[in-house]
């Protein structure tokens, strides 16, 4: 198994691409930045919403056992108190009195954040560290205009529990029956002591979560599907099989609910890395909300009556939008000059084709291009580009990802033909101008192979 990652990518060649070519910016950028927030732009939005498109395409449009939910992000502050996030989501926190900085106790001597708690920067003596003491990590606020304590509320650190205190509407209202799943997309926050490497941990992210509801004595064998089926889809989307791996949590390592755990990890350019986990959750969270609120949130069937057992697929969109930016990240020579391209998978590329006319001020070349990009635009995400050279004009698809190429030419005038070009092999075909969009599309759906 690797120990490093293979290829041209870090974390800071991805960020600096993200930003100069409009994927993502800091995020308050002209106030001097907020520490690991991000702002997605145009190729950004698009790139993070075909991963999340995907991942319900997956889980549910392919399916006929999940549906979906969409929760509020500040619930009721019991829920937080049931799921023992009040109690207990938090990280052991110590301070350094000299340099005033703070650090994870359990991750002291690592420089995931690029600093090193052993030394201050810059200077030779160790840090003088205060006790650890737990830090909960549920950003606060209030509801309603008097702040007191009966005001508080957490924005929701997890998505998972909007859908646990909703499995009794969701029973009620829709035709499920165990197994079953629940999915949801949506914004969670998380008061993180060390964020950093630019979308991988930061205070605002993406989840992409799914509990599966089963019948106990089934909970091991769904568990074992569930973390090969998210592998398969990581590796569907062109992530090179090299770099993912599946690491079972030791007994020490489990949360509070879990039973058993298995992380998808994505050999990042700063190693190992959580991609997503896959726990089996047992019945602790529909046992303590219907404790807490008197509501029983059990199964009723014909002839069964049981609290299910809970298989939760827990994954990132910002993360997993990272680990495809940086798979896909490449660098290479063509003809003498230094080309950077991301091999995205077609499915996830923000742009699957760009119309070019050769020469973007010839009105002949343009009056074939305009109408060939404006009927194209209509079936799949296009791009019209007539500025600059048609190398230059190449070289900024290559680096947003885009598949296909198609370059209108003169020949184009004479004999009806276009120029595909293939961004991964850079070989150029001559296809009829009135096939293009039928050739596009059957590319789009053919299975694709990521670089070795
Ligand atoms: N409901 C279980 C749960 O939330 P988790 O492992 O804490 O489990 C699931 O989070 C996934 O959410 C992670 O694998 C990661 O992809 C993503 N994630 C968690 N914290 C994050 C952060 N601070 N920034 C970006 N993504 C994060």
């Amino acid at each position: 198994m690797l120990d490093t990652y293979q290829g041209a990518a870090t974390i800071e060649k991805v960020a600096a691409l993200a930003r100069r070519r409009g994927f993502v910016y800091p995020s308050s950028d002209i106030y001097g930045g907020l520490g690991s927030s991000y702002d997605y732009g145009h190729y950004g939005v698009l790139l993070k919403q075909n991963v999340k498109a995907e991942w319900q395409r997956a889980l549910v449009q392919e399916r006929e056992d999940v549906v979906m939910l969409d929760s509020a992000i500040i619930l009721h502050p019991q829920v937080w108190v049931a799921s023992g996030h009040v109690g207990g989501f938090s990280d052991p926190l110590v301070d350094c009195r000299t340099c005033k900085l703070r650090f994870r106790a359990d991750h002291l001597g690592q420089s995931a954040c690029g600093r090193k708690p052993s030394k201050h920067p810059g200077e030779t003596a160790d840090c003088d560290l205060t006790e650890a003491r737990q830090f909960n990590l549920m950003f606060e606020t209030s509801i309603g205009p008097v702040r007191d304590e009966g005001s508080v509320a957490y924005l929701r650190p997890e998505t998972a529990q909007g859908i646990f205190v909703n499995f009794k509407n969701v029973t009620s209202s829709l035709r499920v029956k165990p197994p079953f799943g629940i999915a949801q997309i949506g914004k969670s926050f998380r008061n993180e002591i060390t964020p950093g490497n630019f979308l991988f941990r930061m205070r605002e992210f993406e989840q992409m979560e799914m509990e599966f509801f089963v019948p106990p004595d089934e909970s091991t064998r769904w568990f074992e599907y569930w973390v090969e089926a998210r592998r398969q889809w990581y590796l569907g989307l062109g992530m090179r099989e090299s770099h993912l791996r599946v690491r079972p949590h030791d007994p020490d390592e489990l949360s509070h609910y879990s039973s058993g755990t298995s992380d998808l990890e994505y050999l990042f350019p700063i190693g190992w890395s959580e991609l997503e986990g896959i726990a089996n959750r047992g019945d602790y969270d529909l046992n303590a909300h219907a404790t807490a609120s008197g509501t029983k949130l059990e199964w009723i069937g014909h002839e069964e009556r049981y609290l299910p057992h809970v298989i939760e697929p827990a994954a990132g969109a910002d993360r997993a939008a990272l680990a495809f930016l940086v798979d896909a990240y490449d660098e290479e020579e063509v003809a003498g000059d230094q080309r950077t391209v991301l091999r995205l998978h077609p499915r996830l590329a923000p742009v699957k084709v760009a119309v070019l006319p050769l020469i973007g001020k010839d009105a002949g070349l343009v009056e074939k291009a305009r109408p060939l990009y404006e009927d194209l635009r209509r079936a799949l995400p296009s791009e019209y580009d007539d500025s600059a050279s048609i190398g230059k004009r190449y070289r900024r698809q290559d680096e947003i990802g885009t598949p296909w190429a198609l370059t209108i030419d003169h020949d184009t005038l004479a004999d009806g033909t276009i120029t595909i070009r293939d961004r991964d092999s850079l070989e150029q075909e001559r296809i009829p101008l009135e096939r293009a969009k039928a050739i596009l599309l059957e590319r789009l759906e053919a299975p694709w192979t990521p670089r070795a």
